[in-house]
């Protein structure tokens, strides 16, 4: 069983096509880097996984749950509105701009989703989420407001915050691009971290050398095609199609 699998993705916003017929399946423990160059639909796709966006046709499952299928025929039907949170769930997400609550505190950042929609205890949460404040290095920050931390700080905090809900799957999309450089490798640090526990991700990156180093597999999207994929000596030692090797002499 894949821990995602789409199939055929499609989806446009008004009159352009955004997505024409992604497909990718992921197991458990892989890293996916995503790479391309901008509106080429990365960030779609990845909303579409958990369904911040619907999809025009195709299929997702899971962990073999399905989230929404087509049937192969054109109209897409989604799982059942309680059915789809619960899958949704199973994934955590961490955007380039953070989303931190700013009101609450470092603590009640990582505590409030665990709390409101999972119900779980405080006396349960609170000790889980010391433990992942101190994994990411900021135990002593436990108290603080947002407003208090450096971007890297902050985007630590979002992991941990992504990561309290215990999610199965970890979504990335371009985590450490509003950063100064200075910030991005503490931010990386913890993300190989993640990575070297076997938590499987998808992450969005403009970041080549981590995504050479620590992706299982890379993905080149362009104009809302998958172009090309493979292992990350592959794609950035010897790219077969001209569209990666134009994007790569650009980025490298
Ligand atoms: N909600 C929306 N409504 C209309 N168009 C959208 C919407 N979201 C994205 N788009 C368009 O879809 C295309 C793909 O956008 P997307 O954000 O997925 O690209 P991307 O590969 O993530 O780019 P970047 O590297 O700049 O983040 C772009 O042309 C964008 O303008
Ligand atoms: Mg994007």
């Amino acid at each position: 069983m894949n821990m995602i699998k789409a199939v055929s993705i499609y989806k446009q916003f008004n009159q352009l096509e955004v997505l024409k017929g992604i497909s990718l399946a992921v197991d458990k423990g892989e890293v996916i880097a995503i790479i391309g160059p901008s509106g080429s639909g990365k960030s779609t796709f990845l909303r579409c996984l958990n369904r911040l966006e619907t999809i025009d046709r195709g299929t997702i499952e899971i962990e073999g749950d399905v989230l929404a299928t087509d049937h192969g025929e054109g109209k897409v039907n989604y799982a059942a509105e309680t059915e789809v949170r619960k899958i949704c769930r199973r994934m955590g997400m961490v955007f380039q701009q953070f989303n931190l609550f700013p009101h609450l505190t470092v603590l009640e950042n990582l505590i409030e989703a665990p709390i409101t929609v999972k119900g779980m205890r405080q006396e349960a949460i609170v000790p889980k989420a010391e433990d992942l404040l101190r994994k990411v290095g900021l135990a002593e920050k436990r108290d603080v407001y947002p407003s208090r931390l450096s971007g890297g700080q902050k985007q630590r905090v979002a992991i941990a915050r992504a990561l309290a809900m215990n999610p199965d799957i970890m979504l990335f999309d371009e985590p450490t691009s509003a950063l100064d450089p200075e910030l991005t490798g503490e931010v990386l640090k913890t993300m190989r971290q993640l990575a070297e526990e076997h938590m499987t991700m998808i992450v969005v990156t403009h970041e080549m050398a981590f995504a050479r180093e620590v992706a299982n597999r890379v993905i080149f999207m362009d104009n809302g095609e998958i172009v090309e994929e493979g292992l990350p000596a592959t794609i950035f030692g010897s790219p077969s199609q001209p569209r990666t090797k134009a994007f790569l002499n650009k980025v490298l």
